[in-house]
């Protein structure tokens, strides 16, 4: 298994994934609560909802008062998130363009990355490339939050394969270990017409140590780590990983 180094570009469709799941859209409100609680930002603060998708989190955050942009590489996202903020009457900045191109400079109170939206490209130094951008696009002392799959969890609990009963579709989903990340391909078969439709990603692991050397790299020094949007404490065993850094 290998996969396209740009990859993302033919992934992020709804007709193959989509991140505003029912599920997943009712999460939102509660994981934007906990985030907010950790950035403390006062009304009308701006924040960068980095990799926005859907825009699921970015309408809560502006719901709750910040002046909100929404940054993403996929049109078609971008648009169901103009449709849901224009639903929810509230307002969102919005913009298309690729995360290693931030173009901003000391414009934000915070910025945030949501659901695992990084690891996403063969060689590190894009990684890298997207975590300065978002220091770059910090005010002084601003703060960063992201949040994304514990990569030591992964590590310990790999399994080659897994299925998922996902409503409308089946999921299968097949990991194979790359340096430094995973390989994954993912089999989509529609229930009702039997499509099938295969796609492979690649997403680079993340454990506490590697996000707290990534993000140090960037000019971010990390403040605190949580393994959920429940609060809870990190440890190797948490799924999600989430990391509230400050420009330093
Ligand atoms: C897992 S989804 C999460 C979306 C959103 N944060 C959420 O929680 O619903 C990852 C997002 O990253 C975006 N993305 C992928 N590659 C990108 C790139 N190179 N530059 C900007 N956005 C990208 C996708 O379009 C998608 O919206």
């Amino acid at each position: 298994m290998s996969g396209a180094a740009e990859w993302h570009n033919g992934f992020f469709k709804n007709s193959f994934y989509n991140p505003a799941s029912p599920a997943a859209v009712e999460k939102a409100p509660a994981e934007a609560a906990f985030v907010l609680k950790q950035l403390k930002l006062e009304k009308g603060s701006a924040l960068l909802d980095l990799c926005c998708g859907p825009g699921r989190h970015a309408v809560e955050f502006a719901r709750r008062g910040l002046a909100v942009t929404g940054y993403d590489f996929s049109a078609e996202y971008l648009r169901e998130a103009a449709a849901r903020a224009k639903k929810r009457r509230v307002a969102l900045q919005l913009r298309r363009g690729d995360m290693r191109r931030l173009p901003w400079r000391g414009e934000f109170d915070a910025v945030v990355n949501l659901f695992t939206s990084f690891g996403y490209f063969l060689k590190f130094s894009d990684d890298l490339k997207t975590l300065k951008g978002a220091a770059r696009a910090l005010k002084p002392g601003g703060l960063f939050l992201i949040d994304v799959i514990n990569g030591d969890f992964i590590r310990t609990n790999y399994a080659p394969r897994d299925w998922h009963d996902l409503g409308d579709h089946y999921l299968l989903e097949e990991r194979e270990a790359a340096r430094g990340g995973i390989y994954n391909e993912w089999t989509r078969i529609d229930k009702k017409s039997g499509r099938i439709q295969k796609k492979t990603f690649f997403n680079r692991l993340y454990g506490r140590a590697e996000m707290t050397a990534a993000l140090r790299k960037a000019g971010l020094a990390p403040l605190k780590f949580w393994g959920g949007f429940k609060g809870e404490p990190h440890s190797e065993e948490s799924v999600r990983l989430i990391c509230l850094a400050k420009k330093s």
